[in-house]
């Protein structure tokens, strides 16, 4: 028997991250080949036509699986009903600007849809928030909608993790799909802690750890991180604008993963509200190393932090914590 429609939606959908994201969702690279879905996608009021151009965009590419398109300039229609809220709508970062630039204009964007989405989503429904500082906004939305379990609101480190993958890849020239368990610790910023330590490659001969084949703990502890946490800048001097496809992929990746489960044996990074664990302040959305079964996450315990580690994910919690502070002193 056919599944019932799954609602998502999507904010900022008429700008270039909705443009790559909303046909792959349409396609099933979400949430499944056998999973329909109906498209709900927010913007402003300035974006409104090319919104609806992206609406008979959709149309007209004809996707057994879309069952409808709600393309709306409302919060409180775009948000009715959701199951799925993936938030990119905000302002991006430009060339030369830090991310705490974009803050002021995007977390009061959060603070108003944190209501909305509380008010008129579908009980559980799951957050992704993508729009920059990702995981400021995300804290922001979690504040301002109480009711909404905490759980259920995350912000994307899956790009930075697979960068990491890709790096890895690159630099042994192996299968990216072979490349497995790296961390990205901490905040969707330069600060950001790309951690390799726990990393393997399966092999002929089976499964090594990267440190192992990487043979070179130089590269692995400063060219590879400063690449990774670089990367989103090193894109937008390229492109002149921000990376689009690659987030929209990463996306559907971490849904996919929180809804339908990591493969046994992987862990992906996902922002989240930390519990505390690896001794990361409560109170802040930061991303960890997460297992997800039945649509629920969690994170590994257990993985040891050595000192150059530990003053890593110290050092981006502090940036966090002061973003918070920021972000707070915006919204006053
Ligand atoms: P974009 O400017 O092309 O699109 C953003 C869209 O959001 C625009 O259409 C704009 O009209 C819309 N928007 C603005 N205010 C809104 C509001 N209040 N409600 C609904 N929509 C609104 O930008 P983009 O390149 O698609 O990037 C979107 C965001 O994602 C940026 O903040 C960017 O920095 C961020 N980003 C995050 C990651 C990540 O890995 N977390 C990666 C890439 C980009
Ligand atoms: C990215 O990582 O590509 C984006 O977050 C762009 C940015 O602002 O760094």
């Amino acid at each position: 028997m056919a599944k019932d429609p799954v609602r998502v939606l999507v904010t900022g959908a008429a700008g270039q991250i909705g443009y790559a994201l909303v046909p792959m969702i349409a396609r099933g690279v979400m949430l499944g080949a056998d999973q329909p879905v109906i498209l709900h996608m927010l913007d402003i009021p300035p974006a409104a036509e090319a919104l609806n151009g992206v609406k008979m965009e959709l149309v007209d590419a004809a996707f057994p699986l879309l069952k409808g398109v709600v393309a709306t300039t409302d919060a409180i229609e775009a948000c009715t009903g959701v199951n799925i809220a993936v938030m990119v709508g905000g302002f991006p970062r430009k060339e030369g600007m830090e991310r705490k630039d974009v803050m002021s204009k995007n977390v009061s964007i959060y603070k108003s849809q944190a209501s909305a989405l509380e008010k008129h989503a579908a009980v559980n429904c799951k957050v992704l928030v993508v729009a920059n500082p990702a995981n400021t906004n995300a804290l922001i939305l979690k504040e301002f909608a109480p009711s909404i379990p905490e759980e259920n609101i995350t912000c994307l480190t899956r790009l930075d993790h697979n960068r990491a993958l890709g790096q890895i890849s690159e630099r042994l020239n192996v299968q990216v799909s072979d490349v497995k368990n790296v961390i990205i610790w901490g905040n969707h910023s330069s600060t950001q802690y790309p951690d390799a330590t726990h990393a393997t490659v399966n092999t002929p001969a089976g499964e090594k750890p990267v440190r192992e084949l990487v043979a070179d703990d130089q590269w692995l502890n400063t060219e590879f991180i400063t690449t990774v946490q670089q990367r989103g800048a090193a894109i937008i001097k390229a492109r002149k604008l921000s990376s689009a496809l690659s987030a929209a992929s990463s996306a559907c990746d971490h849904i996919r993963d929180w809804v339908l489960g990591t493969p046994e044996g992987t862990w992906v990074s996902m922002g989240v509200y930390s519990d505390g664990s690896y001794n990361v302040p409560s109170g802040l959305i930061y991303s960890f190393p997460v297992t997800c079964k039945n649509g629920e996450w969690s994170i590994i315990q257990g993985l040891s932090i050595d000192e150059f580690s530990r003053n890593k994910l110290d050092l981006t919690a502090k940036e966090l914590s002061e973003e918070k502070d920021l972000a707070y002193s915006c919204l006053s």
